[in-house]
This record gives C-alpha cells, structure tokens and sequence, in this order.
C-alpha cells in the first residue's frame, strides 16, 4: 500500500488495487469509531476517512480547493453528533482543539465516550442556536465546522461566527437544501443561504461546492470572516 500526503495536513490518501481511500493516522491505535476499517501501513495504523459518512471528505474528493487546514486549529463544530468527522480532526490535530457542540443527549453521550478517549476533543451539550450559553466555555476559534440540518442554517452560523470566529477564520458551512425547502430547486437555496451570509453577515465566500455525488441535495461553502 502507497501512502501519499494530501493538500490538507495529517489526511492522506492510500492506493492498493486501484482503489484509493483517504486515511488519518489513528491516535487511539485498535479502535475503529463508527466501523471504518483500520489500515497498517509500515508499522502505522490509520483509519479509512469514509466521505459518505463524513461532509468533509465528500468536499474534498467533490474538488474543493480552499478547504480550511486542521492540524494547529481551535476549531467549534456544530452538530459535533457521535464525532464521525470529529474523530479524523482529532487525529489530524497536532496542539489544537475541538469544541464539539451538539443538542441531542442521546447523541452527546457517544461523542462523550470519544472524548475521553482522545483528550482533543471537548464535548459541550447544547443548542447552536443560543451561543451565550456556551460562550464560557469556548475561546477565539481559528475554524467554524457546521453541519447541522435546520432551516435557518445560515443565521445560525452566523451568529456563532459573530460570537467566536476570529477576525481572517474560516467558517466551512454543510448545507442541506431539503431541510430548507422542499419546494425550491437547491441551487436556489445554496444562493440565498449565500446572500445572507454575505448580506446579513457581511462574511467573504471563498468557495462553493455541490457534494452531491456522496450526500444528495447537499452543497459545502467555505466563507472567510474579514
Ligand atoms: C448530520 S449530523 C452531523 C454529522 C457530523 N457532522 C459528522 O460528520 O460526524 C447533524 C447533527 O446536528 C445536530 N443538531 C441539529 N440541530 C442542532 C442544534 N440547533 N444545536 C446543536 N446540534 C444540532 C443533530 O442532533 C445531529 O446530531
């Protein structure tokens, strides 16, 4: 098996008979976190990054070129769930953070279990929608992750961003069109989630992307706080 480097620090991609996967290295060797399958490759052992579990990887592969790097990041995530995506940030972190914000208990009491494995990852129960409620306890972010299915996607990622995002951060933004509107077509309502993020919020839109091919109605943005 062929190990090469990504654009993205600490992800990698492994060739072997034809197929190519991407892989983090595994920072809590023997555990696979939501049944990836685990890979030795000289001596290591890494974890498959599967991108149709995981918005991030579905971004990448879709040919994203501004994704945000996470080795060296505090990062916030909203709607954190049982940490799939969380994980592989986890092993990608190398002195950052994770903030993991997520509503639902049942949910939370997973991610819970993940972060006492992997000391990065902070599991904070509570809703995106009301920031002032955890804002004791989450710092100056570099990264806004979000990938929550609710109507007002964009207000709410605003409105932490506002509260949390340092001045030049990154914000990536998972948008599902359906929890929108079932009506409109969902390039109509990628382009006004748009707008107001740059209306509303006056953020910089520095990519946008349809990952349709791994989540279906589903599109990334990448926005930069001025
Ligand atoms: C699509 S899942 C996230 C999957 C996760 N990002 C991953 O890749 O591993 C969406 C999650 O957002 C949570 N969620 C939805 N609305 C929320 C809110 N207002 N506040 C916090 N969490 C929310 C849901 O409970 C659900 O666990």
């Amino acid at each position: 098996m062929k190990l090469t480097k990504t654009s993205i620090k600490g992800m990698f991609q492994v060739k072997s008979n034809g197929k190519s996967r991407l892989v983090t290295h595994n920072k809590v060797p023997g555990n696979s976190v939501y049944g990836e399958q685990l890979l030795s490759i000289n001596g290591e052992e890494y974890r498959v990054w599967d991108p149709y579990r995981s918005k991030f990887a579905a971004a990448f592969l879709s040919g994203m070129t501004k994704l945000p790097q996470i080795k060296e990041k505090r990062i916030l995530y909203l709607g954190v769930s049982t940490g799939t995506t969380a994980s592989h940030f986890s092993d990608i972190l190398n002195n950052g953070i994770l903030f993991g914000i997520e509503f639902s208990p049942k949910v939370m009491r997973r991610f819970f279990r993940l972060a006492e494995q992997r000391t990065n990852l902070i599991p904070i129960l509570a809703d995106a929608r009301r920031p002032e409620e955890y804002s004791p306890f989450v710092y100056e972010v570099d990264l806004i992750y979000q990938d929550i299915a609710q109507p007002d996607q964009a207000t709410i990622f605003g409105r932490n961003a506002l509260e949390f995002l340092k001045s030049g951060g990154l914000g990536f933004l998972a948008i599902k069109s359906q929890s929108i509107d079932v009506v409109l077509k969902p390039d109509e309502i990628f382009s006004k989630q748009m707008a107001v993020l740059e209306q509303e919020f006056e953020f910089k839109i520095q990519e946008y992307q349809s990952i349709d091919a791994f989540e279906k109605k589903h599109a990334v943005i990448i926005i930069r706080k001025p």
